[in-house]
């Protein structure tokens, strides 16, 4: 696991692409407008870095995250991304994505989407409660006391332990919430999504988060 993709190259993207290039990881970014746009994150990141296609990114990576805003996750492509483990960061804001009815009624969640629309990855929904400017600055070694801990979500055991090994090298220790279709406790709007938390504390909030319609 040497390489990791990035299907997006914004906020958030960019901020994992610095914790990958800080742990010895080669990345290769992209984004909607191509690669020459990422001609000053690619000088600020060094050699381990490199710009590219969202398909080529997708080809390249060991792991590969996608980080765009989710109207656009049909757009990801499928076949390059077969049998890989894909990172989803994507989270749901109406007024940015439009409505998706499936979302709205919540019979499913945004990581169980990019499943279904990666048929032949193995989806591990993970930071997606952390602003983009803590994933810098909120790390810690492990074993620190109240280190920061994210939530993720999968339906693949393996896939889980290997984005919890990235994590731990990243600073932060790791929270299994549970299958994709778990991952709806962490959405925009629920307890954990946003504050710092301990493994503990995030625990406690993913089990007292309420669905939308509960919340009215
Ligand atoms: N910002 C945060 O603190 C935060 C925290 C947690 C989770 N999230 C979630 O993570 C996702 C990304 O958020 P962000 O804040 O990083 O967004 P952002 O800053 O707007 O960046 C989005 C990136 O996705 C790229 N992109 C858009 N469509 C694409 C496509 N079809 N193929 C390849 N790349 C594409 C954009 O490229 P162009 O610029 O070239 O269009 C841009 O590089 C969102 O779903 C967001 O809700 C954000």
């Amino acid at each position: 696991m040497k390489t990791i993709g990035l299907i997006g190259s914004g906020h958030i993207g960019s901020q994992l692409a610095r914790l990958a290039v800080a742990h010895g990881y080669n990345v290769v970014l992209s984004n909607s407008r191509g690669p020459e746009t990422l001609a000053a994150l690619v000088k600020e990141l060094g050699p381990k870095a490199r710009a590219a296609t969202s398909n080529e990114a997708a080809q390249a990576g060991d792991i590969v995250v996608v980080t765009v805003p989710l109207k656009n996750y049909r757009q990801v492509p499928v076949a390059p991304l077969a049998a890989k483990i894909v990172i989803d960061t994507n989270n749901y804001y109406p007024d940015r994505d439009g409505h998706f009815p499936e979302l709205d009624k919540e019979s499913t969640t945004t990581a169980e989407l990019l499943q279904s629309h990666l048929t032949n990855s193995k989806v591990v929904k993970a930071f997606n409660h952390i602003y983009a400017a803590e994933l810098t600055t909120h790390g810690q070694p492990a074993g620190s006391k109240d280190r920061r801990a994210l939530a993720i979500f999968g339906d693949d055991p393996t896939a889980k332990a290997t984005v919890t090994h990235l994590i731990d090298e990243f600073g932060f220790d790791t929270l299994d919430g549970g299958p994709l279709k778990e991952s709806w406790r962490i959405q925009r709007d629920t307890p954990g999504y946003g504050p710092r938390r301990t493994a503990a504390e995030l625990r406690k909030d993913l089990a007292a988060a309420t669905r939308y319609k509960q919340a009215g």
